[in-house]
């Protein structure tokens, strides 16, 4: 996740791309550069941290213009230092890059072979390089960038100028988003519609392998097989509610999508991305007591509940402490047994929920130590808690929680792995890996969310069914269990969620061929027990709505549908896996005309017990 723009027309660029980058800034602000045309050649202004750092960076610059692009880093190859901020350079070109290079290992080496020189950790690096290569083989600027691209494996949208050449702005998409904005002897490129939609309404979205080629005048697109693709441009007519909608119809769709940048920037608070380690200095328990805890009891209600089934899983296997989910309806009612041994973590998204208050007071009146997870600051569960931790989904709206979910197992992912490092179940070395792999989590949620046509599909096949099962195992038992509450509360659809290896223990009687199972799969340890639970199923004729990772030939082949899934670390499935039960829910409930941000009979914080 990284936001890039670029400019070429008669105003400022610097001015233009900062405006840019500040709207874009959602998408990183480990560093941010520019490179501006300036007297005959492109200068290069970058700065570690947020944009202030490059707005003092470039104040009392002065730039000839009129062409520049722009960048703001979330760091995922290498750290946030100077020498990997965008823009980077190798002769005559400057890009800047957002995405992820998969080959650039061998690309690399392939280029130092033949005299190139890398002065970054970034994958982004081998790009210009492999550009100022292709140059080589001829002067056709838009040709040599096309036969580049040919050999990048993995996603990326790139902006291009070269230094000789103030007439050209590229931008070339490839499973990243990018948008060309159409204004008045002006052109802009950007990662998304609200950093250009200041100065024009007119867009062009690039698809996959397409490359603009941009004058003040006009911008002609070419696909990867070098044929020239005729794209009118689209105008936005976004009114004020859909602005504040973000351009989506209801506020749950803005918040599916918002879980890359919401996800990135929760996780981007509890570590420390220069040593890899979990970071949580503001935590108001000492270390000594997080190391004499004996017991973890979570306590949640609805959705947070479910977050905290898929966190046991981490407590467990990573700080070895036994722990248990509790609803916290039940848990206040009964006679919980809980000392100072005992660290109870409260997870709401709002921070009121009635029944997870009184859990919380509970807990504090047998001595224990309460941690409470919220999204929302001011709120009385974290008040009421002996230490408070938060999830930075922002608001949500929508009653169906959506990022608060994904930014809670983030988050608590990320304490089990503290705790691990406390107790010394963990090395560090195994720690900071963990850590390396959840960098990636945004980007491969921004990919599953690229499933949603096919979902939409989906859903409009199957609307009309009286009921779902959904069955997964292990950590995508909670996921389940979510999915088929998403589905009841916005759809109305009866849907039951099931750890796939119990449907034999009962509800298997009610599978015949009227009943669509959402069979949740992915490689690892059980995938064989899993996948025999799923033609269990078949063999009564179950409708199988398989949700697997993409080349999963076994899994693909008994269903009726299949969703495929990237390929992800196998503790972060339930995150990459919520992304399809949330789109599936919304697309039903689109197709059967419900009140999607405000279901019947639900309230967005349930205050009463
Ligand atoms: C479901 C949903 C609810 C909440 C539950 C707890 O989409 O939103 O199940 O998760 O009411 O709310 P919080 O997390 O605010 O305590």
């Amino acid at each position: 996740m990284c936001g890039i723009v670029g400019y070429i027309g008669p105003r400022e660029p610097e001015g233009v791309l900062l405006e840019g980058l500040k709207r874009l800034e959602y998408r990183g602000y480990d560093s941010a550069g520019v490179a501006i045309f300036n007297k005959g050649k492109v200068e290069i202004v970058r700065a570690v941290g947020k944009l202030t750092q490059l707005e003092k960076a470039l104040k009392g610059k002065r730039f000839s213009g009129p062409i520049g692009i722009g960048h703001t880093r979330w760091a995922t190859h290498g750290k946030s230092t100077l020498e990997n901020a965008h823009p980077h350079t190798a002769g005559k070109v400057k890009i800047v890059h957002n995405g992820i290079i998969e080959n650039y290992i061998e690309l690399k080496d392939d280029l130092i072979s033949k005299g190139h020189k890398f002065l970054s950790e970034t994958d982004t690096e081998v790009i210009v390089h492999l550009i100022d290569e292709e140059l080589k083989r001829g002067d056709n600027r838009g040709e040599a960038i096309r036969r580049a691209m040919l050999r990048l494996k993995g996603a990326y949208a790139l902006g291009v100028i070269f230094d000789d050449d103030e007439k050209h702005l590229y931008a070339i998409r490839n499973g990243a988003p990018l948008i060309v904005g159409v204004g008045e002897h002006e052109h802009f490129i950007a990662s998304d519609i609200p950093a250009i939609l200041n100065y024009t309404n007119k867009v062009i979205p690039l698809r996959d392998e397409e490359i603009a080629i941009c004058t003040q005048e006009e911008c002609s697109i070419m696909d990867f097989k070098n044929g020239n693709v005729p794209r009118t441009p689209q105008k936005i007519e976004w009114d004020a509610e859909m602005v504040e909608k973000g351009g989506y119809p209801h506020y749950m769709l803005k918040e599916i999508h918002e879980q890359p940048r919401v996800i990135m920037e929760t996780i981007d608070k509890y570590i420390d991305k220069d040593r890899m380690v979990p970071s949580f200095d503001d935590l108001k328990i000492p270390v000594s007591t997080l190391k004499d805890i004996e017991r973890i009891e979570i306590v949640a209600c609805g959705t947070s509940y479910y977050a905290g089934l898929v966190a046991e899983y981490y407590f467990e296997e990573f700080a070895r402490i036994p722990t248990e989910v509790q609803l916290a309806s039940e848990y206040r009612y009964r006679h919980p047994v809980a000392n100072k041994r005992t660290l109870i973590i409260a997870v709401s998204q709002s921070g009121e929920t009635a029944d997870t208050l009184g859990a919380v007071r509970m807990g504090r009146e047998l001595g224990a130590t309460v941690l409470a997870l919220s999204n929302v600051r001011e709120s009385t569960i974290p008040r009421e808690s002996s230490a408070a931790i938060y999830t930075e989904a922002g608001l949500e709206i929508g009653v169906a929680s959506t990022k608060a979910f994904t930014t809670q197992i983030s988050t608590l992912f990320i304490l089990a792995l503290h705790i691990a490092l406390i107790k010394k179940t963990m090395t560090k070395e195994a720690v900071s890996e963990a850590i390396h792999e959840l960098t990636a989590l945004p980007w491969l949620v921004e990919q599953s969310l690229k499933r949603e046509t096919l979902i939409k599909q989906l859903a409009e096949k199957f609307y009309n069914y009286r009921a779902f099962f959904y069955i997964g195992r292990q950590l995508l038992y909670p996921v389940a269990l979510e999915g088929a509450l998403k589905l009841k509360e916005i759809s109305y659809i009866s849907a039951e969620g099931y750890a796939a290896g119990e449907m034999k223990h009962g509800p298997i009687a009610l599978v015949d061929q009227e009943l669509p199972v959402v069979c949740l799969v992915t490689p690892g340890p059980i995938y064989d027990k899993v996948m025999s639970n799923v033609e269990e199923i078949q063999a009564r004729d179950g409708i199988i709505l398989g949700i697997g990772e993409a080349g999963d030939s076994r899994l693909k082949k008994i269903s009726r549908e299949f969703i495929p899934m990237p390929k992800a670390p196998y503790h972060l499935t339930p995150l990459v896996y919520t992304i399809p039960m949330q789109l599936l829910a919304y697309f039903i409930a689109v197709k059967k005309g419900t009140d999607i941000d405000q279901p019947k009979n639900l309230a967005k914080s349930v205050t009463v017990e």
